[in-house]
This record gives C-alpha cells, sequence and structure tokens, in this order.
C-alpha cells in the first residue's frame, strides 16, 4: 500500500486530495492546525492518522516527523498543500507583516517539512508543492497579490532547488497550480470544483516521473512558465 502525507487537508484542497487518495487505497495521513476543525477529516481516515501542523512552527514540524518515524512510516508521496493568501491589494496598501507571514507558511513552510521528512522519504518519492500561477513571473500581467505573488515565486525556486539536491536519492519534486478552484481561497466564482481540480493533478502526479523532476505543471497537465 502506498503512503502518503497532505498538509492542511482539514478543508479545501487539502480535503479533496485526502478524499480521493483514500479512495484510491492510499494509506493517508493529513494534518490540520487544530483538531476540532478536523471533523471532515476524521470522517475519512482515522484520528491516528490526522496530524497537528502549523507549517510556520518549527517544533511542529519536527514533531510530524518524530510521529511519523516512531510508527515506521515511509512515505511514497507528500503534497505540501497548506497556504494562505494574506493579501489582494496593490502597492498602495502594501504591508510587510503579510509579505513575512505569507512567506513562514507559503514558501519556508514546505521546505522545512521536506528537510524534516528527509529521513522517511522512500526511493522513488513524489514531493508535490501546490503553487499558484500566481507565482509565475512570466505570467504576470495584471501586478498585486504582493505577498501571494512573491511567496509562492519563492516556492516555485525552492522546487528547482530541492529537485536537484533530491534527484540522487530519486525523489522527484513538483510545483503544481491546481487552477482557480471552489474554495474559501478561491472563493464561490472560482470555475474550477475541487474535485475535477484534484483529480486532474492526481492524473498528473500518476503520470510524473523523476525525469520531469523541477517542474511547474496545471491541473491538466500542462507545463507552465516560471
Ligand atoms: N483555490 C484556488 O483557486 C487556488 C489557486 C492556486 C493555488 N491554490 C493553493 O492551493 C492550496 C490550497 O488552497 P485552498 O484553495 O484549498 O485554500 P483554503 O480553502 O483556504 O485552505 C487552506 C488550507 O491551508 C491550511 N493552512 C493555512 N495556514 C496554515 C498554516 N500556517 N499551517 C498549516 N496549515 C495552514 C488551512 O488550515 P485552517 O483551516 O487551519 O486555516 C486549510 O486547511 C494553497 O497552497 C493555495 O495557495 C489555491
Amino acid at each position: 500500500m502506498s503512503t502518503l502525507l497532505i498538509t492542511g487537508a482539514n478543508r479545501g484542497i487539502g480535503l479533496e486530495f485526502a478524499k480521493q487518495f483514500h479512495s484510491k487505497g492510499w494509506k493517508v495521513f493529513g494534518t490540520s492546525r487544530s483538531l476540532s476543525n478536523a471533523k471532515k477529516l476524521m470522517d475519512i481516515i482515522s484520528n491516528e492518522n490526522v496530524l497537528v501542523l502549523d507549517v510556520s512552527q518549527q517544533d511542529q514540524l519536527k514533531a510530524v516527523k518524530d510521529q511519523l518515524y516512531k510508527r515506521n512510516i515511509i512515505l511514497n508521496c507528500l503534497i505540501n498543500n497548506a497556504g494562505i493568501m494574506t493579501d489582494r491589494v496593490g502597492i498602495e496598501k502594501v504591508s510587510q507583516d503579510d509579505m513575512v507571514q505569507a512567506f513562514r507558511v507559503n514558501s519556508a513552510g514546505p521546505v522545512m517539512l521536506v528537510h524534516n521528512l528527509l529521513p522517511i522519504f522512500d526511493n522513488g518519492c513524489k514531493i508535490v508543492n501546490i503553487s499558484s500561477l500566481k507565482g509565475s513571473i512570466n505570467d504576470n500581467t495584471s501586478g498585486g497579490y504582493y505577498s501571494y505573488r512573491m511567496s509562492k515565486a519563492a516556492l516555485n525556486m525552492a522546487v528547482r532547488s530541492m529537485s536537484m539536491d533530491l534527484q540522487k536519492k530519486n525523489i522527484a519534486v513538483y510545483a503544481l497550480h491546481p487552477g482557480w478552484v471552489r474554495t474559501r481561497m478561491g472563493s464561490a466564482i472560482a470555475p474550477v470544483s475541487k474535485k475535477r481540480s484534484v483529480n486532474g493533478m492526481i492524473d498528473v502526479i500518476d503520470q510524473l516521473s523523476i525525469s520531469d523532476t523541477g517542474k511547474f505543471y496545471n491541473f491538466k497537465g500542462e507545463e507552465l512558465p516560471w
């Protein structure tokens, strides 16, 4: 049985990943910042596989690794999904606090989780980082969204570095854009359902191999510009 860990699995795209991977027979571990907000996740996977994690907290990142390690868990896939959008504003209203917080969660969080989990990645493991087209410098023709765009562009850079650092261990690292999806972050007017986005991303993850490591794709499998 294949095993994966999904961050921010209590709602939105992360919860949908948990649902779909579970129904495909994967052993799913999911994280949530609080157990009291993880009831829907606990309806899908057993309570003991729900782990508390705020990805900006170093002690919690280590605690997640320790819990998995003690249970002899080896991961075949990690989905760095947890993310925040701290602002949607233009240059007149930017705030340093928003930028720093977005960097902690969207950029440093995924990298520090990978760092902590190094001892428990299987040979052939796939590390999937849920990025955003808003993090593409090439695609930015509308401006704004400073904290979000900058933090996802930084995540994209980390994907390239991690892909090179981990290739010798046969671990692949990708950035995926889920589309504009109807979640709390994406809002009710987004065109893509969680089901369609995640279904597409799982197909993409299935099809990618180590030769595609360090690349950026959308949920339809199209390669995106950095
Ligand atoms: N929806 C879109 O259109 C869209 C487009 C492009 C990219 N994305 C990316 O897709 C991912 C999932 O987004 P979503 O649309 O599902 O958003 P969402 O509905 O707002 O869910 C975000 C998830 O991240 C968790 N989270 C937030 N801060 C965290 C932290 N510090 N530590 C751990 N978990 C934290 C949330 O937990 P709480 O419940 O505790 O807040 C929640 O589980 C994000 O990385 C987002 O940037 C989304």
